[in-house]
């Protein structure tokens, strides 16, 4: 008996369990895709900070505003910022053969790396870029060393070194909300429009998005289970008057 309820718990446990491991990253952010207020930030900071160089080859205009509850006329004037009718998919403004030239490496397209990588590793990338010279763009990454993608957030997040070998924790000023061992401790020499925390959430927004955008079937999915569950409780209601209906002659 035990062994079929441990069995039942298994098959019960979310796929996501076993999912996660691979590389370790130093944060973790769990997504929210009811956060609708987080998700239209999201959009607003992926058209003005990340478009002009990834594509989101599967995803349309359009798409995004019905899923997020964006005016269609918001969204062509404020949003998209690319060439192109609200019905096409999001393509960056930069060639790719150029954009290879420029980076040593053309920018990815988005539009499954939530997927591919995680929340929680997109989420450490835009947290954990720091300050070295001996980089062509200035900076570094912890969660993918010597990227090609310079750090297009840093007017909203300032500029942080990494310390190293460094034991005391408290003093990580650029994120590190202490969980694990070995997070980088990072300290911010160079203040950004927004505070810690704030870019901490910003980035939130964006993963959140970015997570969306991968799968956008979950939105329809979410509302879909609930309707589900309402319509299978009223059946059961109806079934049982019903089956009381019946053997009432019976008796
Ligand atoms: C100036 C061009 C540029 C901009 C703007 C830019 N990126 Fe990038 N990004 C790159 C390049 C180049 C790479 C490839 C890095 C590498 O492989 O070394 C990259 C890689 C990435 C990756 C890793 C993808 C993978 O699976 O390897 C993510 C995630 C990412 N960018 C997110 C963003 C987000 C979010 C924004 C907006 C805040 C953004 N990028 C803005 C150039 C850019």
């Amino acid at each position: 008996m035990m062994r079929q309820l441990l069995f039942a718990l298994v098959l019960l446990m979310p796929a996501s369990a076993f999912a996660a491991g691979g590389e370790s990253v130093p944060f973790h952010f769990d997504a929210n895709l009811g956060n609708q207020a987080s998700l239209q930030r999201g959009a607003k900071l992926f058209m003005n900070y990340c478009s002009g160089c990834h594509s989101l080859e599967y995803m349309r205009y359009q798409r995004i505003a019905e899923d997020l509850d964006i005016p269609e006329d918001v969204m062509e004037n404020n949003l998209m910022l690319t060439q192109g009718k609200i019905h096409d998919t999001i393509q960056g403004t930069m060639p790719s053969e150029e954009a290879a030239e420029w980076f040593g490496k053309a920018p990815p397209d988005l539009s499954l790396t939530a997927r591919e990588r995680g929340a929680d590793w997109i989420y450490s990338f835009l947290l954990s870029f720091y300050l070295d010279d001996s980089r062509p763009t200035g900076v570094n990454n912890v969660v993918m060393s010597n990227t090609a993608m310079p750090a297009v957030l840093a007017p909203l997040q300032g500029y942080q070194v990494l310390e190293h070998g460094e034991d005391g924790h408290g003093d990580a000023e650029g994120g590190g909300e202490g969980h694990g061992g070995g997070e980088p401790q990072f300290k911010l020499v160079q203040d950004g429009e927004l505070n810690p925390a704030q870019y901490r959430s910003a980035v939130g927004d964006l993963t959140n998005f970015l997570v969306y955008v991968g799968e956008p079937a979950k939105m329809v999915r979410y509302s879909l289970g609930f309707k589900v569950i309402v319509f299978l409780l009223l059946f059961t209601g109806l079934a049982y008057m019903l089956k009381r209906e019946f053997w009432r002659d019976v008796h």
